[in-house]
């Protein structure tokens, strides 16, 4: 078995196999499939592969690539993520796997990233254990709910809400983010404001939370769970299919299931080196 760089010309057969890995497990469980076409996953694959704070390596035997793995970094968060590790179904069980994880969490260390992060599919025992062998610890259990927002529909919901503006702005979210994470997430924010979803909440004229967006691919950090409430109730759409929630934080997921939100599918997010345990309400990305 052959560790090597992924090319661009790799990335419909990496695509494909990341569909069809995960639309099986998917199935077996009655979840929503999370990459919803192949077409999807070959133009993810593509644009990580134009990322250059990604880098990606596939495993092949005689010519056949058996599966392939992603590491992302977001500077200057300190954090190297892992995303889209997938082998086909049909080569489990021969390691490749395990070789591709071992070859991404070498490139971390040689990036001097003490910490790695992943969200995995619980559903999954094969990708569990991987990862425990691995060294990952799992922190949270999350859930991806779905639904729409509720446009200050309930009167958790009554703080002020705008949009991120500028860079004193984005110095007040990245001090709350370390607060509450231990880092900024300043990257991943900025690029949220680009777009128009980064959004603040205040109370009483003082900055109590923000979001890069509410979805799948977002963060947001707050000081309370109503001013979490208040970013999630406003945003001007979910992006995604959803977005994740940790599961311990019961106040908030009651709140999303009262207010008709659904659970779409249940995830782990997973770490290697120092992890500080957030001290306010959160919501992850995808990512970490
Ligand atoms: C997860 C995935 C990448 C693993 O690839 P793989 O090549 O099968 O992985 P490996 O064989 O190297 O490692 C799996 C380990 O789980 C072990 N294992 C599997 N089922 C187990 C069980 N029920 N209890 C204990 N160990 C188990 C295997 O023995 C192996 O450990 P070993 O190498 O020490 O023997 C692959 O199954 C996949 O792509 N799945 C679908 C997509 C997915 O879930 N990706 C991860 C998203 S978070």
């Amino acid at each position: 078995m052959r560790i090597r760089r992924i090319e661009q010309n790799d990335a419909e057969v990496c695509g494909k196999i990341w569909y069809e890995a995960h639309k099986a497990i998917s199935f077996a469980h009655g979840y929503t499939s999370e990459p919803p076409s192949e077409e999807f996953g070959i133009g993810l694959i593509k644009s990580i592969l134009g990322n250059p704070n990604s880098w990606g390596v596939l495993a092949e035997r005689q010519d056949r690539i058996m599966g392939s793995i992603f590491l992302h970094r977001f500077p200057p968060s300190p954090v190297a993520v892992i995303g889209l590790l997938t082998v086909h179904p049909s080569a489990e069980g021969n390691g490749a796997g395990r070789k591709l994880m071992d070859a991404a969490l070498f490139q971390a260390r040689k990036q001097n990233h003490e910490q790695v992060r992943l969200v995995q599919s619980p559903s999954h025992i094969r990708s569990f254990v991987l990862y425990t062998k691995s060294g990952f610890t799992l922190r949270e259990p999350l859930f991806l709910f779905q639904g729409q927002p509720l446009k200050g529909g309930t009167n958790a919901c009554s703080n002020n809400i705008r949009h991120v503006r500028d860079d004193f702005d984005i110095s007040l979210c990245n001090e709350l983010c370390k607060s509450v994470i231990g880092f900024s997430r300043e990257l991943e924010l900025r690029k949220a404001k680009d777009q128009g979803i980064a959004t603040i909440v205040e109370r009483d004229g003082v900055m109590t939370g923000y979001a890069a967006g509410i979805g799948i691919g977002c963060h947001a950090v707050a000081k309370s769970n109503k001013d979490l409430k208040a970013l999630i109730a406003n945003a001007s759409a979910i992006l995604g299919p959803g977005f994740f929630v940790p599961a311990r934080n019961r106040e908030l997921m009651r709140w999303l299931l009262e207010n008709g939100f659904l659970i779409g599918w249940p995830a782990n997010l997973m770490t290697i080196g120092p992890y500080k345990e957030p001290l306010t309400p959160f919501l992850p990305s995808l990512a970490y």
